[in-house]
């Protein structure tokens, strides 16, 4: 298995190309099985979780191509829905498998989708999508871990109201309602920058969707979609991830191809924790304020709160702020798994419940550490940018699964990171 080798103290400096929306993609591809006419996406990044995406909807029939010198645009097309499920071995790498349940069961009639089962950063459940589904109509039964979705005369609108936003549901429900008949009204809707993208990318194929971006979305079904050319938006996670990056180390990037709107609340808490975010055209500047990283408070919210995608990235920033920084996590249980890492080098974390006291110390010391998720994975390689000495980061797939070129991003901005098989 592949681990990171990072000796730290190199404050970086110099131009980082941010890419496509990792939690973008996934939905815009799933969108391809809304009609038998191409969908071209741009600026797909090049992660393993898009891959995992494209191996499944090859197997239900997209096919899927890279134009000839365009390694960041996917033509998809599915002339035809050749299988309808969605197997447990696809589902259970990557939760965000449960984004096709919708569109084939509004193309096909039919769906059946794994259930994704607990995975490391909660219990995760997929009931809302399940719950908005079965008011447009659909049944749903599950078998043999299996949730099994049918619509054979198609599905109607609703008015389906979440207790809770959620972002995979609400992309779900907002695919299904563009073919569905009659209108379809999500209230408590996900407000993600994610969500307006696709809704854009529907629109563009001629679905009517109003109110994308805000709690209240409302879909009118049409008879049929067609083709699209799409952009896909930056990547705020990668865009936050780089930007603490810069002011960890004590340096200065240039975010290229990105936007601080995208940000949301957590552009005020980076300013307010010491990481002066400067827009500049085509990007954003990112440096370490000349007063130093400040112990800041934060807790995690759906948008446009502090996105828990950047939670676990944030704490290692705090290790060595001055001063103490209260984190709490409202959206995931289970989400500190990088704590007991971050504390072997050095960090001073105490957990209660959802909340981490971070009590800042001078500096962090390399060692060797075991990255558990994402996001978790990516913190121990900003503490390890950071920390004296040599920090070794086993288990990286988590990495790839939404990063692209992390290590060459990061050397070419002067990180001595190497990855080691
Ligand atoms: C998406 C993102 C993920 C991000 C998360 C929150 C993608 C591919 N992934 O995940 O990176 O961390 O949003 O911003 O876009 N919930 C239920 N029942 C459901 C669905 C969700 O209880 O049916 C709960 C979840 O357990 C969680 C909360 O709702 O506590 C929010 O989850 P959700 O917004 O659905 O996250 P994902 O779409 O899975």
């Amino acid at each position: 298995m592949d681990r990171i080798l990072i000796r730290g103290g190199v404050p970086l400096e110099g131009v980082v190309e941010i890419g496509g929306a990792k939690n973008a993609a996934l939905p815009l591809m799933a969108a391809s099985l809304l009609t038998d006419e191409p969908l071209v996406l741009e600026n797909v990044p090049d992660v393993a979780d898009v891959g995992t995406m494209r191996r499944l909807l090859q197997m239900l029939g997209v096919e899927a191509r890279h134009p000839p010198l365009a390694a960041h645009t996917l033509v998809l097309q599915c002339p035809e829905v050749l299988d309808t499920t969605a197997p447990y071995d696809l589902v259970r790498r990557m939760r965000a498998s449960v984004l096709v349940l919708g569109p084939l069961l509004v193309r096909a009639g039919e769906a059946r989708v794994s259930l994704p089962g607990g995975c490391a950063i909660g219990p995760r459940p997929i009931d809302l999508h399940l719950e908005g589904l079965s008011r447009m109509g659909a049944e749903i039964t599950l078998e043999g871990g299996y949730v099994h979705a049918r619509a054979p005369r198609g599905l109607k609108g609703a008015v389906i109201r979440f207790p809770k936003p959620s972002v995979g549901a609400t992309e779900n429900l907002m695919m299904a309602a563009a073919l569905a008949r009659g209108t379809t009204v999500i209230e408590e809707a996900a407000q993600e920058p994610e969500i307006v993208d696709l809704a854009q990318c529907l629109r563009a194929m001629g679905a009517r969707i109003e109110g994308a971006g805000t709690s209240r979305i409302e879909i009118e079904g049409v008879e049929r979609l067609s083709g699209a050319r799409h952009r896909i938006l930056p990547d705020r996670i990668e865009t936050g991830t780089y930007a603490m990056a810069a002011a960890i180390t004590g340096g200065r990037l240039e975010l290229r191809g990105t936007r601080l709107d995208l940000l949301g609340a957590a552009a005020e808490v980076l300013d307010e924790a010491g990481v002066v975010l400067e827009e500049i055209e085509g990007g954003i500047r990112a440096a370490r304020s000349p007063r130093g990283l400040v112990g800041t408070d934060v807790m995690t919210l759906p948008f446009p709160g502090f996105a828990t995608d950047l939670q676990a990235q944030f704490m290692a920033l705090m290790c060595i702020a001055e001063g103490a920084a209260m984190i709490t996590e409202t959206i995931f249980e289970n989400r500190f798994m990088h704590v007991p890492e971050l504390a072997r080098m050095g960090a001073r974390i105490t957990v209660h419940g959802a909340t981490a006291l971070v009590r800042g110390v001078p500096k962090l010391v390399g060692a060797p550490v075991m990255a558990t998720d994402l996001r978790a994975s990516v913190s121990l390689v900003l503490a390890g940018l950071a920390a004296e000495g040599e920090t070794e980061v086993n288990r990286i797939y988590h990495l790839d699964r939404g990063y692209e070129r992390l290590e060459q991003k990061l050397a070419a901005v002067g990180a001595r990171i190497e990855r080691l098989p």
